[in-house]
C-alpha cells in the first residue's frame, strides 16, 4: 500500500519523507490556503522534495478553464498530478489529459458509480473521501469495499483507489484489508500509526534493566 500524505506543509512533509514512508502527496484548494503561500512556489518546493505524484487541484469548473489551469500545473514539475472534482467537465478534463499520459486524480467521489465513471475517464486515481461520508452517518469503508469490488471485475482498469479524508488509524487498516492501493493521511494520522502505549511501556522496562548492567554497546571495552 502506498502512503500520500494530505498537506501542503513543506516542513511536515521534508520531515515525514525523511522516514522514507512517503510515496507522494494531495493538496487541496484548502490545505495551500492553510499554507499561506502562493500555490505555484508551494507546489515546486513540494515536487522538489518527493519524488511521487503530487496531487495539485485545478478551481476553474469549466473544461477550457480546467484545461489551461492543468497546463500551467504541469509547467512546475515532471512529479505533478493534476486534480480534478468529479464533475462532467472535470471527468472530460481527465478523459483529455490522461489521453495524453498526464497523471489525473479525480477527487470529492462519494458513490460508487462516480468511481467507475472516474475509471472510465482513464484516471490514474480516484479519492473518495470516507472521512466526510462518516461525518454524515454513512459508511466510509463501505464505498472502499464497493469500488474495490467494481475495479476488481474489469482488469482493463487501471485507476488506483487513493483513500482520501482519513481521520484515524483504522480507517488505514481497514484500506489496506480491503485492498485500497493508497492512502493520503494527514501528516499527524502517519505519525499515529507507529505509536503504542505497550511499545513504549516495554521499552521503559528494557532500558531500565539495561541500565542496571553499566554497559553501553558502542564504548571501548
Ligand atoms: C484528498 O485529496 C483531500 O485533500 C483530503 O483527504 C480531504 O480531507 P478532509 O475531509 O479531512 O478535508
Amino acid at each position: 500500500m502506498k502512503f500520500f500524505v494530505d498537506t501542503a506543509d513543506v516542513a511536515e512533509i521534508r520531515d515525514l519523507a525523511a522516514t522514507g514512508m512517503v510515496d507522494g502527496v494531495t493538496t487541496n484548494p484548502s490545505l495551500i490556503a492553510k499554507s499561506g503561500r502562493k500555490f505555484l512556489d508551494v507546489l515546486a518546493e513540494i515536487c522538489s522534495v518527493v519524488d511521487g505524484p503530487v496531487s495539485a487541484e485545478v478551481t476553474a469548473t469549466d473544461f477550457d478553464g480546467m484545461m489551461a489551469e492543468a497546463a500551467r500545473l504541469l509547467e512546475v514539475a515532471s512529479n505533478v498530478a493534476i486534480k480534478v472534482p468529479l464533475t462532467w467537465d472535470g471527468l472530460k478534463t481527465c478523459k483529455a489529459l490522461s489521453s495524453k499520459g498526464t497523471q489525473v486524480n479525480v477527487t470529492l467521489c462519494f458513490s460508487p458509480a462516480q468511481a467507475l465513471l472516474a475509471a472510465k475517464a482513464g484516471a490514474a486515481f480516484i479519492s473518495p473521501f470516507v472521512g466526510r461520508l462518516d461525518d454524515i452517518s454513512e459508511d466510509g469503508m463501505a464505498l472502499i469495499e464497493d469500488i474495490r469490488r467494481i475495479y476488481d471485475n474489469y482488469p482493463g482498469f487501471t485507476t488506483e483507489i487513493l483513500v482520501a479524508s482519513i481521520r484515524h488509524p483504522l480507517h488505514v487498516v481497514q484500506s489496506a484489508k480491503i485492498g485500497a492501493d493508497v492512502a493520503t493521511l494527514p501528516p499527524a494520522v502517519l505519525r499515529q500509526l507507529a505509536l503504542h502505549p505497550l511499545t513504549d511501556k516495554g521499552l521503559a522496562a528494557f532500558l531500565a534493566d539495561w541500565q542496571k548492567t553499566g554497559q553501553s554497546i558502542t564504548a571501548a571495552t
